[in-house]
């Protein structure tokens, strides 16, 4: 006898952090299309994308809130957790999407670009997810899941400090599985590979980072945002119950050789 598996997410009330931007605003569209409400937290006071994710969720028939914060600044991340719990009592998981990077070889960093990136992609992200955590706890449920890369697992020239807070990014999602899980919470990442957005337009209309980068994904093609949602609504997702504490490498291959 098989038993059926739900990746819906039906009734659900979800944040999307980074909801603004370009994977999290595929993110926050698709999981409103598995059946979630959406909060979005982003600097919407300095990026005008959170009211478009909004939009987008709705038409997907779904409830969807704008909240301006900054994961560098936890008073504000706590404020997002009681925002959305006031507008829909409960919060059944949180997506950890918002990140920067800084390019620059390794001999160059300066202390406050360390700092910046740490801030945002790595004490950011450990704040999110605590104080998220800590209202999921009163629930007895709870999935979160922090947007790592591939760059968590492999070093890359000049994204030395990026990848040491992706790499961060993933052991978290183990140090609060270890935890959490006996409080119904679960906490993994994704770690995407190189992802079509506008941001990376450049890149991918450079010939000489597509002829070097290319041939090293066996499936012969860069990532789309849609490839990043869905091995997060699986991590969301019922089918997900017993999967704690993981990185799901999205990367057509790049990191097997
Ligand atoms: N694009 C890629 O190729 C790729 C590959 C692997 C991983 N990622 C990761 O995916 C995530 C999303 O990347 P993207 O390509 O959509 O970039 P993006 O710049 O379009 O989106 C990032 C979002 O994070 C928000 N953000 C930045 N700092 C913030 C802060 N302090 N507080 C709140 N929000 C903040 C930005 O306003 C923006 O909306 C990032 O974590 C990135 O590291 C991207």
């Amino acid at each position: 006898m098989t038993e059926a598996v739900s990746y819906r997410l039906d009734g659900q009330v979800g944040i999307v952090t980074g909801g603004a931007g370009a994977i999290g605003r595929v993110l926050a569209t698709g999981l409103a299309e598995a059946g979630a409400d959406i909060v979005v937290g982003d600097l919407v006071s300095q990026h005008a994308g959170g009211d478009e994710t909004a939009r987008l969720v709705r038409e997907q028939g779904r409830q969807a809130l704008v909240v301006d914060v900054d994961v560098t600044d936890v008073p504000t991340i706590e404020a997002l957790v009681q925002e959305t719990v006031a507008a829909f009592g409960k919060v059944d998981w949180m997506v950890n999407c918002a990140g920067i990077n800084i390019r620059k070889p390794v001999l160059e960093y300066t202390e406050g670009e360390w700092d910046q990136l740490v801030d945002v992609n790595l004490k950011g992200l450990f704040f999110c997810t605590q104080i998220v955590a800590r209202q999921m706890a009163t629930q007895g449920h709870g999935k979160i899941v922090n947007i790592a890369s591939q760059l968590a697992v492999v070093a890359m020239p000049e994204r030395s400090i990026y990848a040491i807070t992706k790499a961060g990014v993933a052991h978290m999602a183990k140090a609060f599985a270890v935890e959490l899980a006996p409080m119904g919470i679960s906490v993994n990442a994704v770690g995407p590979t190189f992802v079509s957005t506008p941001l990376t337009t450049a890149m991918f209309e450079d010939p000489a980072f597509v002829n070097e980068y290319l041939p090293r994904i066996p499936a012969g093609r860069f990532g789309e945002p849609s490839d990043v949602l869905g091995a997060v609504q699986f991590l969301l997702s019922p089918a997900a119950d017993l999967i704690n504490g993981q990185l799901l490498v999205v990367d057509g291959g790049y990191t097997s050789w």
